[in-house]
């Protein structure tokens, strides 16, 4: 099967009441392990590509790679560029063949967005591609999301209906207390997502696919495992699993991950230079790298996204 948009995924996801995993990718490996686990569990998935990915695997392999793994699996694979910075960006992905771009605008005035999303939206739909877009702004990679002080960095639903309606985007990203990295909330803190935000926008926008950026749950295994073999992470928190599953359950249909993939391959290779401090072969290291990459995701489809056996291939 070729490429897919995330349409018909997102469609069954919220019947069903789980989420696709949204993985980023940055080389062959990740890739491999993401889809290995997605075939092994007959999960649907979105392998996304930022615009720094793009940028170090130029534009041409990283979707090759995503080709070889639809190839590979035959798995329903919806290729989707995260955080499009400009209608340029979203364009050179569509015209290269992307099933889905972000356009993420969330930073510039309200009309603002709704103009650039609008221009983005015309343009893909008129590709056959879908648009997700982006309201409200994710805290800090160090931020602590606080309820009161920083209630203006969270989505507020009364302008979810208007920006859906007059820019025509497919899914929507909200920000709900996720951030991006392994530094989400202060130590010491109990994180907490604001559902009350996500109930209200899911009332106003019924059967309109969320997205949630910044949800990697930060594996404490592959923390300790990183700073067990020469790393220095200082304490790292991330969104509490059931949390995110209980978003899955609501109106959430897609979730973004990609600090856990990070922390599992640096963690394994870490660990892997320490009890192998003579190897030079990076096969050797990339190979149980993308192994623990493939157990992690195995894990979130089952545990976290419940999306196994949703592929229907
Ligand atoms: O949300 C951002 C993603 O984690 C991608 O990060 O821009 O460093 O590739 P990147
Ligand atoms: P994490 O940093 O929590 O993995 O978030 C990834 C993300 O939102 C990509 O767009
Ligand atoms: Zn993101």
């Amino acid at each position: 099967m070729p490429l897919v948009t995330s349409t018909e995924m997102f469609k069954k996801a919220y019947e069903g009441g789980y989420a696709i995993g949204a993985f980023n990718v940055n080389n062959m490996e990740i890739i491999q392990g993401i889809t290995e686990a997605c075939k092994e569990l007959n999960a649907p998935v979105i392998l996304q590509v930022s615009k720094g990915a793009r940028a170090y695997a130029n534009r041409t392999y990283l979707i090759k790679l995503v080709e070889a793994a639809e190839i590979e699996t035959g798995l329903p694979i919806c290729l989707h560029l995260d955080h499009g910075d400009s209608f340029e960006t979203c364009k050179s992905c569509i015209d290269d063949g992307f099933t889905s771009v972000m356009i993420d605008a969330s930073s510039k005035p309200f009309e603002e967005n709704i103009a650039i999303t609008r221009q983005v939206v015309e343009y893909a739909h008129a590709h056959g591609v879908v648009v997700e877009a982006e309201l409200g702004t994710l805290a800090g990679i160090e931020d602590e999301v606080k309820v009161s002080a920083e209630d203006s960095s969270y989505t507020r639903p009364e302008d979810v209906q208007e920006f859906v309606e007059r820019t025509g985007c497919d899914s929507l990203a909200i920000a709900i207390g996720t951030s991006h990295g392994a530094y989400k909330f202060k130590p010491g803190t109990k994180p907490q997502l604001r559902f009350d935000i996500l109930e209200e926008v899911q009332r106003r926008l019924p059967g309109f696919p969320i997205v949630l950026h910044g949800s990697s749950s930060v594996p404490q295994e592959y923390v300790k495992m990183i700073n067990e073999n020469g790393g220095n992470m200082p304490d790292a928190i991330g969104v509490p699993e059931d949390q995110l599953r209980k978003a899955a359950s609501m109106a959430v249909c897609k979730i973004n991950i990609d600090s856990d993939l990070r922390l599992a391959m640096t963690g394994t290779i870490r660990k892997y230079f320490h009890d192998h401090p003579a190897d030079f072969d990076p096969r050797q290291y990339l190979k149980p790298a993308r192994a623990n990459i493939k157990e992690l995701v195995k894990h979130k489809l089952v545990d976290v996204l419940g999306c196994d056996g949703k592929a229907e291939c």
